[in-house]
């Protein structure tokens, strides 16, 4: 593999402070793709790394809340920009978050950096952040204290257009002002969102301004409220990581409140649980149903440590059952969905991040011939594709969305190069 080629996309999408996506489709600093990415600069260039985790959280808002855009400077090559999503104070940005995989990230970066002394010092100087953005999340995503984060948009899950998404999305209103789609001068229509999609995107937006982004005026107003079990994985696992870093850095006055997140989601939890679907589903608010879909965000308890020893297990069964439903793997929607298309975005496309976060998770839990596999065929989707996508085919490997893509170069170095 060619990971010369990983640290030119790298380079190449380096801002200065921050690295875009990719070039044309997503020219500003988003949350998540941004900790992968820093984890990939960390093999070859660890100022860097520090550096684009200070950027993204120089955009943290005053209640804590971490943007999952930072609209930097401008750009006319993405939609919707700032002034759609309306937030008036701060460097420009979205106007909510994505899964909170940063405190996870820095904790590799501190344990792989070989600057130790000024990684450490970069700790100390963000960990003040990371705590508010946990506390954000438990205070203003789980209004009701029940151990199950929230989200009012599918953009917060970061899987966008997921099958899991469809019948709670359904309920929400299209917009019917005009707009011209940006990401389609960009990628064929065919492996993008649909229009009906972006309209109720685009009304959700609507809402969160209109409600002057109070979560606790949005949700009685919201159609739309879904418990994203990847994100609650994700999370979980973060802020373990996080009350470690506290007790490392001796700053432990938050780690009572966010030991007692830990054990309230750790039990909550179990209600997502699905002996008939052997994973964990995700969860519509509003009807108080499971939604009931085999998408990767299901196998990301493994990630969190949320699964006892017996739910592993069927876990692993099944990834092993998803890994053989497809010549490359993991498919994002498992490939025996009627709602299974191998090339549409969040619908069935193998994501590498994602296939990473997986492999993690089964090999903590003893499965490592299994993560060892997951990695195999993470690689061979490069190879297939011959580059570093967005995402790629889960059928023929070919490379999808955005070519150049920082992220999946990112992986590249931090999983196979690196190991
Ligand atoms: C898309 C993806 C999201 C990602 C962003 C930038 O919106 O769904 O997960 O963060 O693109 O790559």
């Amino acid at each position: 593999m060619d990971f010369d080629a990983a640290r030119a996309i790298l380079r190449g999408n380096d801002l200065g402070t921050y690295t875009v996506p990719t070039k044309g489709l997503y020219p500003f600093q988003w949350n998540w793709d941004s900790a992968f990415t820093a984890l990939g600069w960390l093999t070859f260039e660890e100022g860097r790394a520090w550096k684009e985790a200070q950027a993204m959280f120089s955009g943290q808002w005053d209640n804590g809340m971490v943007p999952h855009i930072l609209f930097h400077g401008p750009s006319d090559s993405y939609f919707p920009g700032p002034g759609i999503w309306g937030a008036e104070s701060g460097i420009p940005s979205s106007t909510i978050s994505q899964p909170p995989v940063w405190a996870t990230a820095i904790t590799l970066m501190l344990q792989r950096s070989s600057a130790s002394s000024a990684a450490r010092a970069a700790v100390r100087d963000l960990l003040p952040q990371l705590i508010d953005y946990h506390l954000w999340w438990y205070r203003d995503r789980d209004l009701d204290n029940t151990g199950l984060v929230e989200s009012y948009h599918p953009w917060e899950s970061g899987m966008d257009n997921s099958p899991a998404w469809d019948a709670p999305l359904a309920r929400v209103p299209r917009v019917e002002w005009g707009y011209q789609r940006r990401d389609l001068n960009h990628v064929d229509q065919a492996q993008r969102p649909s229009d009906a999609e972006y309209d109720r995107y685009l009304h959700l937006i609507e809402l969160n301004r209109q409600h002057r982004f109070e979560p606790r005026r949005v949700a009685p107003a919201s159609p739309y409220r879904v418990i994203d079990i990847g994100t609650v994985a994700i999370l979980q696992r973060a802020t373990h990581d996080l009350i470690n870093l506290c007790r490392e850095f001796g700053q432990e006055e938050s780690v009572p409140e966010l030991e007692a997140e830990l054990v309230r989601t750790g039990k909550a939890a179990r209600r997502c649980w699905s002996g008939e679907y052997r994973c964990f589903l995700n969860w519509d608010k509003i009807s108080d149903a499971p939604l009931r879909e085999h998408t990767t965000a299901a196998l990301l308890p493994l990630f969190g440590h949320l699964a006892d020893a017996g739910q592993a297990g069927e876990m692993a069964s099944l990834t092993e059952q998803w890994l053989a439903a497809s010549e490359f793997s993991l498919a994002s929607t498992h490939p025996r969905s009627p709602f299974y298309e191998p090339q549409r975005y969040w619908r069935g496309p193998v994501w590498l991040h994602v296939n990473w976060m997986i492999a993690d998770g089964l090999r903590a839990y003893g499965y490592t011939e299994l993560a060892d596999r997951i990695k195999q065929e993470s690689r061979k989707c490069i190879m297939a594709a011959g580059g570093y996508y967005e995402y790629f085919n889960s059928e023929t490997g070919k490379g999808c969305g955005g070519a150049n893509f920082s992220w999946t170069a990112a992986v590249a170095l931090f999983w196979f190069q690196a190991g």
